[in-house]
């Protein structure tokens, strides 16, 4: 596609709104498995409703792992057919299935898309990341250097000290040197239960308190991560990192042979027409969660166009009665 038609931009807001609500709708039932279950059927129901050939890049899975929006799976209205938008989509329907299964914050519902090879099908394996803003993305920040040197390079580049900037780290065992490091180097850091990936888009708006996230999640959240970085001007560095021997073969059967690359936004997603998309499950930094007041819904919604150099917060109110009373809030 050469550009993505702007009829797409209303159609992949509803996808997310859609997939948001479904999970939205299960928040705090303990039950990740299902709030994941039912915001995938969700999204998969609307992308089916838009007039593309939509080809799923990063989705639930493999094909033998995943019934719906696995990688490789044909979706929109023109499926199967020989004329029509072709797009390529990665998809986190839920991302951050035990903040939605606990009513913690930051849960989003994400969907990024592209002309056809955009988006790098990246395996479900663990991604070793370090992200930062607009602010910090020219500045020398390499992966393989020490936490104090990158938080030197983004602290200079902010016009402060090490001691003003946040980290966002994922509180994990496999975190704890990087976390002792952060710490030794005087930054100060924000651990968090899940989702690097909103972690990521907060890294990357001035405003928010965050100014860089570092350390291992998921292959998938980190190129969807970068996509959005295309979009918010910020920059993730970023090296597939199998943390066991299954992962370790997924390289091997996808005969990824430079097992120490360090991939850039513009590796992971290169398309040109990137469009970005995310609505709140639960309350974020950015986007509020789903709001249900009994007879309809509110939801926030942050879209992005490359293309069109468009950065769009949508607040949306649906009714199920046109006499609903809308609240001010
Ligand atoms: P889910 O939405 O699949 O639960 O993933 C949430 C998440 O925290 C991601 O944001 C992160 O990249 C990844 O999981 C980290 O993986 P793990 O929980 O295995 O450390």
């Amino acid at each position: 596609m050469t550009v993505v038609e702007s009829s797409l931009e209303q159609g992949f807001v509803r996808v997310c709104e859609a997939a948001a609500v479904a999970a939205a709708q299960t928040m705090g039932y303990g039950d990740r498995k299902h709030s994941d279950h039912v915001s995938v059927e969700a999204m998969r129901r609307e992308l089916d409703r838009l007039a593309m050939r939509g080809r799923i890049v990063i989705g639930e899975g493999e094909r033998d792992k995943a019934p719906m929006l696995y990688v490789g799976e044909e979706v929109g209205a023109l499926k199967g057919q020989n004329e029509g938008l072709e797009v390529d989509i990665a998809v986190d329907p839920l991302e951050g299935t035990n903040l939605c299964a606990t009513g913690t914050e930051g849960a989003i519902a994400v969907l990024a898309a592209s002309e056809r090879g955009g988006l790098l099908h990246a395996p479900d394996i663990y991604m070793d990341k370090i992200v930062v803003g607009p602010t910090a993305r020219r500045t020398a920040i390499h992966l393989d250097a020490p936490p104090a040197e990158n938080l030197r390079s983004i602290a200079d580049a902010y016009g402060r000290e090490v001691s003003d900037l946040t980290v966002v780290v994922l509180e994990r065992k496999r975190h704890e040197e990087l976390i002792a490091d952060i710490r030794q180097a005087g930054a100060r850091i924000r651990l968090i239960q899940d989702g690097d990936l909103s972690a990521g888009i907060a890294a990357a708006v001035r405003g928010t308190g965050i100014h860089a996230v570092m350390g291992i999640g998921g292959a998938p959240e980190g190129v969807l991560t970068a996509a959005a970085m295309r979009c918010l001007g910020g920059e993730i560095h970023a090296r597939l990192t199998p943390l066991d021997p299954e992962q370790e073969q997924r390289l091997v059967d996808l005969q990824i042979e430079d097992v120490d690359r360090i991939y850039s936004r513009s590796d992971l997603a290169p398309g040109e027409n990137l469009l970005f998309c995310c609505t709140g499950v639960t309350d974020g930094q950015l986007l509020k969660g789903i709001r249900f007041f009994g007879g309809g819904y509110r939801s926030s919604t942050l879209f992005m166009s490359l293309e069109r150099r468009l950065i769009r917060f949508i607040d949306s109110i649906r009714r199920d009665e046109t006499d609903t009373p809308v609240l001010f809030q």
